[in-house]
């Protein structure tokens, strides 16, 4: 197998992208003029802070979108998935399974929540959770009643949380499937997947409950923002009771039945959204004819190839990304630095999350897969406008 050339490997990118004045971003937002638009709007009714017309529109348009029950609008999505753990039941001292190759939200979310994050391996297919990885962890684990415990910790399993990397779908029925059997619920970290689906579903709407980030590098921002999608009444209704201070309604009085969190995403964050969801459809396209010309330019190149979405599976291709042949971390630094200094800011996968000082004594299964994954991967400049016709 032939080393990649970075100099062929840079012309390549610089092919599908063309000439830029200046370097070119990973992910850059694009704010036009339905967005100045919307925020004028919103700054003159004066209603910027939790309640108004945008957040409750926002958070109707992304139900009917993803085809979730409930959609509560929270200040971002790690917070939103620090909520939802809890909502499945997740409590101090108990471990939620996660995988290793991911932002380090998906764990801090879980050490928000009082728990423990336990690393599992990813597949190469989709590069999220394994679920042959995941059968295994759940059949060494020890039954006491009704609980699951890890017999090497004494800690219950409470949560699994796959991840649905770069936008591509994990195998998430199949997780799933396997959680059932095992009484566990899922929490889905949708955070880079707006716009994701698995023949026809949204993903987010697969387990118990789901997240989806709107930072300000996502497929639609809200500066920052996210949303948590169940389709469980119950679930429904709570979160939004324990993201807005628990508060019971009443003309004045304040009276709050727990101590719950201020996590609600302003109005004003929530008519940028607006802006942003009217232009989904628009960017859905311009990432997927930016993915398809990645993929062509990389055609027969030496070395390493594109990276499709599973098949099954519609990704918004939030994020392209091309894959080593061989993993190799000293190749690809040497491609990312020839790819830097022609000012194209291509970036790496997140540094494994069990390599994180504070994760370092984290429960953890074998994780071979995940290992080489960070050491091929590399993620190309994908703004939407990138792939406009
Ligand atoms: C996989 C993953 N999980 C969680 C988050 C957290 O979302 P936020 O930045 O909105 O807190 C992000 C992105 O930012 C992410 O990529």
């Amino acid at each position: 197998m032939g080393m990649p050339s970075a100099e062929d490997f840079v012309a390549r990118i610089r092919s599908v992208v063309g000439e830029h004045d200046g370097p070119i971003g990973l992910h850059e937002p694009e704010i036009g003029d339905i967005e100045q638009r919307y925020l004028k709007e919103c700054l003159d009714s004066t209603f910027v802070s939790s309640v108004g017309a945008f957040i409750n529109q926002f958070e109707a348009r992304l139900a009917e979108f993803t085809g979730a029950k409930y959609a509560i609008a929270v200040s971002n999505g790690t917070v939103g998935l620090q909520v939802a753990l809890v909502l499945a039941g997740v409590e101090p001292g108990d471990e939620v399974i996660v995988p290793t190759l991911s932002f380090i939200a998906t764990a801090n979310a879980v050490s928000h929540a009082g728990a423990v994050p336990h690393f599992i391996d990813s597949e190469e297919l989709t590069m999220g959770m394994s679920p042959e990885a995941l059968r295994a962890s759940l059949a060494s684990m020890r039954r006491e009643g009704t609980a699951l415990v890890n017999p090497a910790t004494g800690r219950r399993i409470a949560a699994i949380s796959p991840m649905h990397t770069l936008g591509h779908p994990v195998r998430i029925e199949e997780i799933c499937a396997i959680a059932t059997e095992y009484g566990i619920p899922v929490v889905e970290d949708a955070a880079e997947s707006l716009g994701s689906f698995v023949r026809g579903q949204h993903t987010g709407t697969f387990g118990l409950l789901g997240v989806i980030s709107f930072n300000g590098n996502k497929i639609v921002t809200t500066g920052g923002g996210g949303v948590i999608l169940t389709n469980d009444d119950a679930l429904g209704v709570r979160a939004k009771h324990l993201t807005t201070t628990a508060k019971l309604p009443h003309k004045w009085e304040f009276e709050h039945d727990e101590i719950a969190w201020n996590y609600r995403m302003p109005n004003l964050n929530a008519a940028l959204g607006m802006a942003q969801l009217d232009r989904l459809p628009g960017f859905q396209v311009e990432k997927r004819e930016l993915a398809d010309a990645y993929k062509a330019a990389f055609e027969g190149f030496e070395g390493a190839r594109f990276v499709e979405e599973p098949a099954g599976t519609t990704s918004n291709y939030w994020l392209c990304a091309v894959q080593l042949d061989t993993p190799s971390l000293e190749v690809r630094d040497s491609l990312m630095q020839a790819c830097h200094d022609a000012g194209l800011l291509v970036r790496p996968m997140w540094n494994l999350l069990h390599t994180q000082r504070m994760y370092a004594g984290s429960p953890r299964e074998e994780l071979d897969t995940a290992i080489d994954l960070h050491a091929s991967l590399i993620c190309l400049p994908s703004t939407p406008r990138l792939g406009r016709k």
